[in-house]
């Protein structure tokens, strides 16, 4: 059952898929995390792997950068693949003052300057949130595991330079907690065809600080993130 993304066959995805932006961690993230792991798919190099965590079967695929890559990647692993749970483990800048680098935050719902939802839904607004339960869970697990969280809403826009200081100001005013490109598009696709989707970030950049991490500080703050998914996907 391929699809013109995906070259995989129909089971073999796990019902949850953990879907980082970029192809070199999910590689990283199966081969660190999950046991007998085998990858499915390398079209266009977008990874995809199936494997165990503590004996639960995940799939860790990569969505790309974007609403329309990772819109019509979730839609193809939703229609033709029967996955049922997708949790975006992402970066994504901030404008609050009391959100830093590396903190977690979690998608509640995502506003978007991306005109996609307002066509598909008849050029209404369409409020584009995460599955509650999923959030429950994930706040639950991040308590018991200690680590700190933030809950709130998100900007998803279609660039990523944004030197609109009025605009980055407007999020800070409607206390955004993160801003990422593909939140809303995800959200969207898994209202459109019933399934559960949440997001989940580490803060790479701050943009009205004007600080970024590197790309080996990602990695390390990167762990707990991860760890906060896999342990929500064994609730
Ligand atoms: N803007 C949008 N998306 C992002 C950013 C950002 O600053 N950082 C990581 N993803």
């Amino acid at each position: 059952m391929s699809t013109p993304h995906i070259t995989s066959k129909k089971n073999d995805f796990a019902d949850i898929v953990l879907m980082p932006g970029d192809p070199v961690r999910a590689k990283y993230i199966a081969e660190k995390y999950l046991n007998k792991y085998v990858q499915i798919n390398n079209t266009r190099l977008m990874l995809a792997y199936t494997g165990l965590y503590k004996n639960k079967k995940i799939s860790i695929m990569s969505h790309g950068i974007g609403i329309p890559s990772a819109s019509l990647y979730s839609r193809e692993l939703i229609t033709e693949f029967n996955v049922k749970k997708i949790i975006r483990i992402g970066t994504c800048g901030a404008v609050r003052d009391d959100i830093n680098l590396r903190d977690i935050v979690i998608s509640m719902g995502a506003c978007t300057d991306s005109k996609i939802n307002r066509i598909k839904f008849n050029n209404h607004d369409f409020a584009a949130i995460a599955d509650f339960d999923m959030i429950y869970n994930t706040a639950k697990i991040a308590k018991k595991m200690n680590i700190s969280i933030s809950i709130g809403n998100f900007f998803t826009t279609d660039s990523f330079y944004n030197e609109d200081i009025g605009m980055l100001n407007l999020l800070k005013k409607y206390n955004i907690i993160g801003i990422d490109m593909e939140t809303a598009g995800i959200y969207s696709v898994a209202a459109e065809f019933h399934v559960k989707a949440l997001s989940i970030c580490t803060v790479s950049d701050h943009m009205i600080k004007k600080e970024s991490l590197s790309s080996e500080s990602r990695e390390s703050s990167f762990h707990d993130m991860i760890k906060i998914a896999l342990e929500s996907t064994l609730l």
